[in-house]
């Protein structure tokens, strides 16, 4: 048994860690250089996080974090999808980036993407490369006058981003970051609505007709994809798109009782739906990422009666057992909570509200739901910048209050029983007696 499974994770790890090629950073073109005719698709690459994969701060705090933690082993790993180009080259190591060439710090760029040939597994950055004069690209028919171009049907299926977008603990094949398996066996998965269908098109949801030229000087086309690759980080790149994504991505609905009772207490629901995400909402790092639902009520006079607040994220165990929310993604070796809301799917939170006897209603009641990319705590002890917090969506409602219920007016339940039995006993005699009465006198006729 405990040999099945040390067989098994050895497989894994062998299936997840991607076959190293090696190629001089020189193998690969300038995104510059791409765009002086992709002029469009480079400026919004140029600002989004892709480009800034290498050099975001808070990327670099926690990869320089997580590879002192681990005395160095991590230095080969962390950098795999941030600067593809520098792995191949070799100039990752120092982490500090004094090594790397001006095209290695340029993230995840346009000659990487577009010499993608295969893949091998889809975790773990399992990117294999053929750097050179053909560009691979999802139409068939387009002619370059810069370089050759070759379809790639691996480009228009979400494996090309699942390859990044899905990662297991290098040490112990836990599964930290699960966006492609989340997508790939939720509904969107199934019906093939792919990653590039809501992050490669503009605006938010499904594909939109986008017509346009690729390149000057090329055809004029059906359909362009945009290539700003926004997701929730609004620190970089498409910022309003950023924040039009995450507010289209859930709803929530109020559930209350017709009124609540003056002196008692009463059940509210809150139903929170992933309506716009391919994946779980969150996703990704969600032991870094925050979204919460923060539910109040208040009575007229403004008094908060009920202020309460549930997190979806993910909370990792490490070997000592603690889950603390302070365990880092390389130190996991299990889940200990995950609470999220899967694609196209729900959930109910419920919440018991105590409505005060001196209460003045209506009460009125707030569900908010909120997103930020980490914790202030967080970013504050890597010295970089805060994210701030975007509200997704919001839910107001009144609720009417009504006279306090017998059982809550202070008389116990006991007492109040007897009264009831006595009352009822009394109302039965008195309608005996009063057909009795009317056949004795209509006896009497
Ligand atoms: C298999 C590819 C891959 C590997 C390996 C990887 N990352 Fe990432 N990383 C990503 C992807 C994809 C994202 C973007 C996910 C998102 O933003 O939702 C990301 C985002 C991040 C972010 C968030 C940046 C921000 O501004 O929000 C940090 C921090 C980070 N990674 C650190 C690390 C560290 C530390 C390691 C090594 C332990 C590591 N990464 C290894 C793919 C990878
Ligand atoms: C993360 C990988 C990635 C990066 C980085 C990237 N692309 Fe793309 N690109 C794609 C994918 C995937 C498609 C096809 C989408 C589909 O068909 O579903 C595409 C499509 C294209 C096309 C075809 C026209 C279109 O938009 O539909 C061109 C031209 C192109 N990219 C050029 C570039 C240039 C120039 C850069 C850098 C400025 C770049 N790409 C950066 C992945 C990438
Ligand atoms: C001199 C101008 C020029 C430069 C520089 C250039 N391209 Fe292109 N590229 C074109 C034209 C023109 C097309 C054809 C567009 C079409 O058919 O709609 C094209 C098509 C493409 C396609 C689509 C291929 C397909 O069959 O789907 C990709 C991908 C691409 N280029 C990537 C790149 C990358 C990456 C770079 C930089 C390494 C680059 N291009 C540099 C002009 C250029
Ligand atoms: C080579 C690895 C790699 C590939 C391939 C890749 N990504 Fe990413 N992606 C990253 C990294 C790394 C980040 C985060 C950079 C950071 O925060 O420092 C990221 C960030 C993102 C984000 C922004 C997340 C946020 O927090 O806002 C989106 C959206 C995204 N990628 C979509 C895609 C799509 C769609 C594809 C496929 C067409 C794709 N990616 C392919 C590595 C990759
Ligand atoms: C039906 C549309 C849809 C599809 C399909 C989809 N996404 Fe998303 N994605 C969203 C929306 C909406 C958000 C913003 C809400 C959020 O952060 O989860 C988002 C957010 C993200 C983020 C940022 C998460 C964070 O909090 O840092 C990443 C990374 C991402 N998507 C990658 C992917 C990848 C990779 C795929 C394909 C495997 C994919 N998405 C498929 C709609 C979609």
């Amino acid at each position: 048994m405990l040999f099945c499974c040390i067989a098994l994770v050895a497989l894994l790890l062998v299936e997840r860690s991607a076959a190293q090629q090696s190629f001089p950073s020189s193998a690969f073109t300038p995104p510059e250089m791409c765009g002086r005719c992709h002029v469009d698709i480079y400026n919004q690459w140029s600002q989004s996080i892709l480009a800034n994969a290498f050099t975001d701060p808070f990327y670099r705090a926690r990869m320089e974090h997580a590879v002192r933690d681990t005395d160095g082993a991590l230095s080969d790993f962390c950098i795999r999808c941030h600067s593809p180009i520098g792995v191949f080259a070799g100039e990752h190591v120092p982490v500090d980036g004094s090594n790397m060439s001006d095209i290695a710090t340029k993230g995840v760029q346009c000659d990487f993407c577009h010499t993608i040939s295969g893949i091998d597994g889809v975790s773990n950055g399992s990117y294999i490369n053929t750097p050179g004069n053909v560009k691979r690209g999802p139409f068939g028919d387009s002619v370059s006058p810069f370089h050759n171009t070759a379809y790639s049907i691996l480009h228009t299926r979400s494996e090309v981003c699942g390859i990044c977008h899905d990662i297991y603990n290098p040490n112990n094949g836990l599964q930290i970051e699960a966006t492609y398996t989340e997508w790939k066996v939720g509904p969107y998965g199934k019906q093939g609505v792919t990653c590039q269908d809501c992050h490669m098109t503009p605006g938010v949801g499904v594909t939109k007709p986008n017509p346009g030229q690729a390149a000057i000087g090329g055809p004029q086309r059906e359909h362009i994809f945009t290539h700003d690759f926004t997701g929730g980080n609004v620190l970089y790149g498409n910022r309003e798109l950023a924040i039009e994504r995450l507010q289209g991505a859930a709803q929530l609905a109020l559930k209350l009782p017709p009124r609540a009772p003056v002196g008692d207490e009463a059940q509210l629901e809150v139903v929170v739906r992933n309506v716009g995400a391919g994946h779980y909402l969150p996703t990704s790092l969600t032991y870094v990422r925050q979204m919460w639902l923060d539910v109040r009520v208040r009575d007229v006079t403004g008094r908060e009666l009920l202020a309460d607040q549930v997190m979806y994220n993910t909370i990792l165990e490490d070997a000592d057992g603690v889950h603390d929310g302070t365990v880092s993604s390389w130190r996991a070796v299990r889940i200990y909570r995950d609470y999220r809301i899967p694609p196209a799917g729900e959930v109910t939170e419920r919440f018991a509200l105590t409505v005060p006897s001196d209460a003045q209603g209506p009460l009125s009641v707030t569900a908010v739901l909120n997103y930020r990319s980490a914790d202030p705590t967080m970013t504050a002890a890597y010295g970089v910048a805060e994210f701030p917090i975007i509200e997704m969506t919001r839910q107001e409602a009144s609720l009417e209050l009504t006279a306090a219920s017998p059982a809550a007016s202070g008389i116990p339940t006991a007492i109040l029983r007897s009264l009831w039995w006595v009352a009822t006993a009394a109302l039965l005699i008195v309608s005996l007696a009063t057909v009795f009465w009317q056949d004795v006198t209509s006896g009497k006729k």
